[in-house]
């Protein structure tokens, strides 16, 4: 990468962590100053869970798992080292998301309020099955040695396209479940008065939005990807860095540049 490109790259990548644990800071003092704090305990604080590890897993994880490929310093690392970190990042986010999930179901049945009946969560519970197909559906094409590298190139776009789909939908479901949470629990003075604690939710919102706007630029940048193993390989007999697997699922239609 020139020096210029990778400039710009650690400026975006430095902004996006900063607004990613920015929002999880901000989530935490949501819950733990403005509201019941956390427990597991069938009440209001069990509910809090929900939002907190939606924010670290589903979102600031899922976020970091999507770019990891494209942290130039990795770059001599080898690839299956890089689909292992990628793999158990998303695996972690979604177990994080599944946790999430049992604390609002929990806490919705302990105070007898109906399950699934808003807009939120379905988008939600759609989201949360989709990406446990994918995380399936990743590790059967790029984690078994048996899959054939033709099938690996086939399936990228889709993974791709797929992936990325998937993050915006989670900002999107965090942005009506905060809007919904603010209604809801907001009374005296409600959420149009624009208490303090509504101001501090909306910029937690704000934050969510960059975080989601700076990955989906990473992710987009194709002179930010990481440069095809041999392209690695060369660079290591010139006396570069150093790789041991073949790139074959990179060579899918939309990213033959990295197999030249
Ligand atoms: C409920 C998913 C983030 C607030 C739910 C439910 C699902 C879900 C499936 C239904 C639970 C039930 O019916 O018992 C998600 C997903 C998120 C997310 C996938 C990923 C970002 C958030 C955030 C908040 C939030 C950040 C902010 C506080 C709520 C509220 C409910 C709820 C208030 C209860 C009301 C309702 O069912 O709509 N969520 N949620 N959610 N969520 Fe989220
Ligand atoms: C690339 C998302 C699970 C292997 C990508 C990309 C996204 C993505 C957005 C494009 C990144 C880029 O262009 O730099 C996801 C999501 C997953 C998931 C949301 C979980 C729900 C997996 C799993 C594997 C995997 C389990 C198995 C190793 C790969 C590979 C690439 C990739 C090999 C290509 C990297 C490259 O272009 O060099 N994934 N992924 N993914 N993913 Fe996943």
């Amino acid at each position: 990468m020139a020096m210029e490109n990778f400039k710009h790259f650690l400026v975006v990548l430095s902004v996006a962590a900063a607004a990613g644990l920015v929002s999880i800071i901000f989530v935490l003092i949501w819950v733990l100053h403005f509201r019941e704090g956390l427990a597991w305990d069938g009440g209001p604080a069990e509910f809090n869970w929900h939002p907190v590890l939606m924010v670290i897993g589903f979102i600031f994880l899922q976020g970091t798992a999507i770019i990891v490929y494209r942290i130039p310093w990795t770059w001599h690392r080898s690839k299956l080292m890089m689909k292992f970190i990628h793999a158990g990042l998303n695996l972690l986010a979604f177990i994080l998301a599944v946790i999430s999930m049992v604390a609002v179901f929990d806490f919705h049945n302990a105070a007898k309020i109906p399950n699934m009946y808003s807009l939120h969560s379905w988008v939600g519970l759609a989201a949360v099955i989709l990406y446990g197909l994918q995380l399936v559906l990743g590790v059967g094409m790029y984690l078994m040695p048996f899959t054939p590298a033709s099938w690996r190139a086939a399936f990228m776009p889709l993974h791709v396209y797929g992936g990325l789909f998937l993050f915006t939908s989670v900002i999107a479901v965090a942005l009506m479940g905060i809007t919904e949470k603010l209604i809801f629990s907001l009374s005296n003075p409600k959420y149009k008065d624009s208490p303090p604690e509504a101001i501090f939710v909306n910029v937690l919102g704000l934050l969510l939005v960059v975080f989601g706007a700076l990955i989906l630029w990473i992710a987009s940048r194709k002179s930010w990807k990481r440069p095809s193993e041999q392209i690695l390989h060369t660079l290591h007999t010139d006396g570069g860095v150093e790789s041991d697997v073949p790139n074959e699922e990179t060579c899918g239609d939309v990213r033959k540049r990295s197999c030249k």
